[in-house]
C-alpha cells in the first residue's frame, strides 16, 4: 500500500511550497516516480513542481456529465473503463513524479454516480505508488471528499504567529474527526525568521501536536516563486532545503 502524506493549514502558509519541497526530497531518495495530489481547486501546484496545468479530474466529471446527458456513453465501454483512461490521460507525467489536479469540486447537481466512481478510479491508480503527497485549499473540510484513502501523515502548515498555531491546533483536532483515518499529524512551521519567540514556542509547546520541522524564511523560495520558476533550482545552499532533507528522511524512517 502506499504511504499518503497530506498537507494542510490556515491560506498562504506554505503548503503548496512544502509539498513540492518535500515531493523533491523524495524524489532524491526513492526509485520511481510518486504521485502528486493537487486537491486545491485553484491549482499551483504544478508551477512549483516545473510542470505544465494537467487536465482535471473536474474538467473529466464535467465532460462525463455531459455525455451522459447526450446519453453517448453507451455499451461499447464501461463507464469505469471510461474514467480510468480519463484520468489516466490527464496524469501529466514527470520524469519521477505523475501529477493529478483535481480542479473544481463537484457542483450542485452532481453527477454523484461519476463521482463515486472517479474516487475508486483515482484510489486505484494511487495504489501503484509507493508516495502519494496530497497538496490541499487551505482548511480541512474538503480533506475527505475526493478520496477514501487513509492518511499516513498529515502536515499541518503554520505562520509563526500565535493566530496560525491555534489555527493549526484546530485543524489537528478536526482532523481526528474526519471519517478517514488520519494516523500521524505533524505541525510545521514555515516561515521562521531566526529564534522561535517565547510565547510562540509556548503555544506550540501547548499543542497536542508533533514539531516536524521549523522551516525558516528563505529569500530563494520567494523569488522562484514570485518568477513562477519550478522549486526544483533550489539547492543545498538555501536553509529551507536543509530542513526539508532532514523533515523527508524522518518520513522514510517513522512513516
Ligand atoms: N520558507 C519560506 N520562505 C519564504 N517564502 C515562503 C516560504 N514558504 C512559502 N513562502 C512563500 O509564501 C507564499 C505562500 O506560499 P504557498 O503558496 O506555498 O502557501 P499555501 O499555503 O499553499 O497557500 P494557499 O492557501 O493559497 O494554497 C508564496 O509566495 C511562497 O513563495
Ligand atoms: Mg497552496
Amino acid at each position: 500500500m502506499p504511504k499518503t502524506i497530506a498537507l494542510a493549514g490556515k491560506g498562504g502558509t506554505g503548503k503548496t511550497t512544502i509539498a513540492a519541497l518535500l515531493i523533491q526530497g523524495l524524489m532524491r531518495r526513492i526509485p520511481g516516480p510518486l504521485l502528486a495530489i493537487d486537491a486545491d481547486p485553484a491549482a499551483n501546484l504544478h508551477l512549483a513542481l516545473g510542470l505544465p496545468m494537467p487536465m482535471t479530474v473536474g474538467e473529466i466529471r464535467e465532460d462525463m456529465t455531459v455525455s451522459a446527458q447526450k446519453e453517448q456513453l453507451g455499451v461499447a465501454i464501461s463507464r469505469h473503463d471510461y474514467l480510468t483512461h480519463e484520468v489516466q490521460m490527464a496524469l501529466e507525467e514527470g520524469e519521477q513524479v505523475d501529477l493529478l489536479a483535481m480542479g473544481r469540486p463537484e457542483g450542485q447537481g452532481c453527477y454523484c454516480a461519476a463521482n463515486h466512481m472517479l474516487r475508486t478510479v483515482i484510489d486505484n491508480i494511487g495504489d501503484t505508488y509507493k508516495y502519494i503527497v496530497v497538496d490541499n485549499e487551505a482548511g480541512m473540510e474538503h480533506i475527505s471528499r475526493r478520496t477514501t484513502r487513509d492518511v499516513d501523515l498529515l502536515l499541518i502548515v503554520s505562520d509563526p504567529t500565535i493566530r496560525g498555531i491555534k489555527t493549526a491546533g484546530h485543524i489537528g483536532k478536526l482532523a481526528d474527526e474526519i471519517e478517514i483515518d488520519v494516523r500521524r499529524k505533524m505541525l510545521i512551521l514555515n516561515r521562521v525568521a531566526g529564534d522561535l519567540p517565547g510565547p510562540l514556542q509556548e503555544a506550540v509547546d501547548e499543542l497536542d501536536l508533533e514539531l516536524g520541522a521549523v522551516i525558516p524564511a528563505d529569500d530563494k523560495v520567494n523569488k522562484l516563486d514570485a518568477l513562477g520558476r519550478p522549486l526544483i533550482q533550489l539547492n543545498g545552499d538555501s536553509p529551507s532545503y536543509r530542513e526539508i532533507e532532514a523533515l523527508t528522511e524522518k518520513i522514510l524512517r517513522d512513516i
